[in-house]
């Protein structure tokens, strides 16, 4: 199974000059890995692990220009729930706005737009359907917070939390033939996001099992959905996660801010799905 490693930039860098140096430092690493022969990221044909960014949508269509012809696909973080399309939603960016900006997927329901912008379950499911109806692929985020990890109801939490797919499946069950294509889960815990600490492989391992359980008996197309890791993923900790079959790549804040330090994530699944 291919692996999957996504730099969420969230709102970073402050600058387009800033943004461009980054670009700058990802393509010309991938290009010399590819040259070099010392990983595969670099050649369409052989690549175990795609890329994507998700840039702030500011610098969307910038960002999407830029990597149309590299290896790199490009992301919005998040879209409106009020219309796919236009409408009075002052400060919304639509799914067709971001389609048309040249991201292919988005992210959805990200831990801080649950924290800092109230989502919740109706708006997701709504999130959601404008997405898919503007045919833009979803990594829907999912996690449990400290207290809820301490209280040991991590699974209880995701559960919830999945329902927003289940509820989809039902209203749109003509949706459940290409879910599995079309939708990422990303499980990072509130406690481990840019905190520094991690849970442990064996845990992730189990929580993913449990996701990919749980999404199949939404849709029975969906398997074996893909499930990425996210929180205080680093260079460092990457092989851990990467050697564990359950955890099919990486949702990286801090260290995708960094073209070397997110290559070597890459390069750790790359390695590990070869
Ligand atoms: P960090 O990798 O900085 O912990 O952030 C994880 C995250 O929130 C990615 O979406």
């Amino acid at each position: 199974m291919q692996a999957w490693v996504i730099g969420n930039w969230k709102q970073n860098p402050a600058t387009r000059h800033d943004v461009n140096a980054l670009l700058d430092n990802l393509l010309t690493e991938i290009d010399a890995k590819a040259q070099a022969n010392t990983s595969l990221l670099g050649s369409h044909s052989d690549r175990h692990c795609q890329l994507m960014v998700a840039p702030s949508c500011i610098h969307l269509a910038e960002v999407s220009t830029r990597l149309k012809h590299s290896p790199v696909i490009c992301a919005a973080q998040d879209i409106s729930e009020h219309s796919a399309n236009t409408g009075a939603y002052t400060g919304d960016c639509s799914a067709k706005q971001v389609a048309d900006s040249g991201a292919t997927w988005t992210l959805l329901g990200h831990s801080e737009r649950r924290q800092y912008h109230s989502e919740a379950h109706d708006s997701l499911v709504k999130k959601l359907t404008h997405a898919f109806a503007q045919n833009l692929r979803v990594v829907f985020c999912i996690g449990e917070t400290q207290a809820q990890y301490d209280n040991k109801q991590t699974l209880e939490v995701i559960d919830t939390q999945l329902s927003v797919i289940k509820d989809l499946m039902t209203q749109q069950p003509e949706l459940v033939a290409s879910l599995a294509n079309r939708l990422i889960i990303a499980y990072e815990p509130v406690w481990a996001i840019g905190t520094g600490k991690v849970p442990t492989v064996e845990e992730v391992s189990k929580t993913h099992a449990h996701i990919k359980q749980t999404v199949a008996g939404f849709a029975s197309t969906a398997d074996n959905m893909t499930v990425l890791y996210g929180g205080s993923v680093n260079a460092e900790n990457a092989d851990s996660f990467a050697a564990d079959a359950m955890i099919d790549g990486a949702l990286v804040g801090g260290a995708s801010l960094k073209a070397e330090s997110f290559l070597a994530i890459a390069n750790a699944f790359e390695q590990a799905h070869s």
